[in-house]
């Protein structure tokens, strides 16, 4: 007789093939990333993230005359209306910066409305204009006390979010790794909170209902709030040495180290090796190399320790930090850019819809009867 092996069930959808998409592939021989069948390491090196934007949203890259059209559309989408600043200054000070986008991207959705889905397109464009003016509106507010006006002409979105930041024209080299980074988070597949874009998107709901629930998705330290937990891993340690005896303990009480491991890729993120070289050029720039060494020492032990991979969080972290970037700004700088992937795959979705509603193995208690109150 044979004997039939019922595995359990490992839990996370995890190795499910749940839907097609022509618009990314995520680790197809263990490594790997493209867009729309271009490899992620020559959109990083050649394209500008723009130009990524309107390959993921439309489909093919854009010639020069769209690129233009598309920029200054963008440029023109960066202003808020006066209700939406109002939102913004009322939220608390303290507020966590992924909060004040979602409500930013909810409060968008009542004042410009989806009126139908032949909108989708400008939803998309508005969106990917407006959060880094949401975003540096509500801080700058909170933080400096001014009402900034978010609507500059700068071309890129990787200038436009740096001169709300610091008030001053970027610096080019700051500038183009904004603009590599943006690229690196601007789709990824079937991850968590694109798939939760995807199911809200299949009920037929409108474009805000599925950023907004796909803001709160990423919020979490195991998705996009990874940047921001390994930010605060090393910044504690003053050298190397310091870090590597921290994480063995961390390891011994076997606890996660964000910024490492993945669930799809098996042998490497390429996006981390990527903006690991900017992590390294922009330290080197700013003549402090701790938190890079820091990181490289930590990269060594999960290596040597896990045989686990830095995945695109883990060197994000000092770059950003040597971009000047506040570490609750990291995260929702992901929001910036993950909004084209979100878009491109609410697009699909309503392109061939039908509702996600999966099943579940029922683990419950067996059938049984119904006992009034007065007898349990
Ligand atoms: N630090 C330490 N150990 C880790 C680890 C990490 N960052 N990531 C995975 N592991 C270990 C787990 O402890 C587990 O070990 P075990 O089998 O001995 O219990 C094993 O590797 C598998 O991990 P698991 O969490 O089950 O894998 P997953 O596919 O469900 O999770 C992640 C994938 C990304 C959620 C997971 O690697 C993680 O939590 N990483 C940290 C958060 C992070 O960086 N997220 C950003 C992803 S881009």
């Amino acid at each position: 007789m044979t004997e039939t092996i019922v595995k359990k069930n490992p839990g996370g959808l995890s190795g499910i093939v749940a839907g097609e998409t022509a618009i990314a592939t995520v680790g197809l021989e263990g490594s790997g990333l493209t867009y729309r069948g271009y490899r992620i390491e020559d959109l990083a090196q050649h394209a500008c993230f723009e130009e990524v934007a309107y390959l993921l949203l439309y489909g093919t890259l854009p010639t020069r005359g769209e690129l233009d059209g598309f920029r200054t559309r963008i440029v023109q989408h960066r202003g808020l209306p006066d209700a939406l600043k109002k939102v913004l200054e009322s939220l608390p000070a303290q507020a966590h910066p992924m909060d004040v986008l979602r409500t930013g991207c909810s409060a968008l959705g009542c004042l410009e409305p989806e009126a139908t889905f032949d909108d989708q397109h400008q939803i998309a464009e508005r969106l990917l204009a407006s959060f880094p003016s949401m975003l540096l509106y509500w801080l700058r507010y909170h933080r400096d006390g001014i009402r900034i006006d978010p609507a500059t002409e700068d071309p890129s979105i990787a200038g436009h979010f740096l001169r709300l930041l610091h008030d001053r024209q970027p610096d080019s080299v700051h500038e183009h790794a904004m603009d590599v980074s943006l690229i690196l988070y601007a789709e990824h597949e079937f991850n968590a909170s694109t798939f939760t874009a995807r199911i809200a998107t299949s009920t037929l709901s409108d474009f805000y209902s599925a950023v907004t629930g796909a803001i709160g998705s990423l919020r979490g330290p195991l998705h996009g709030g990874a940047n921001e937990a390994a930010m605060a891993l090393i910044e504690r340690f003053k050298d190397p040495d310091e870090a590597e005896h921290a994480v063995m303990e961390m390891l011994t009480r076997k606890e996660k180290i964000m910024g490492f491991g993945h669930r799809v890729y098996r042998v490497s993120d390429p996006r981390s090796e990527i903006i690991q070289i900017w992590a390294r050029r922009l330290s080197e720039q700013a003549g402090d190399l701790r938190l890079y060494s820091v990181s490289h020492r930590i990269d060594e032990v999960m290596r040597r320790e896990k045989n686990l991979f830095t995945n695109l969080d883990f060197y994000s972290a000092s770059a950003y930090h040597f971009l000047g970037i506040p570490t609750s700004l990291f995260t929702p700088i992901f929001v910036c850019s993950r909004i084209a992937g979100w878009a491109a795959h609410i697009i699909e979705q309503r392109a061939d819809n039908r509702l996600i509603r999966p099943s579940a193995d029922y683990v419950g208690p067996e059938p049984r009867s119904w006992t009034p109150a007065a007898d349990r």
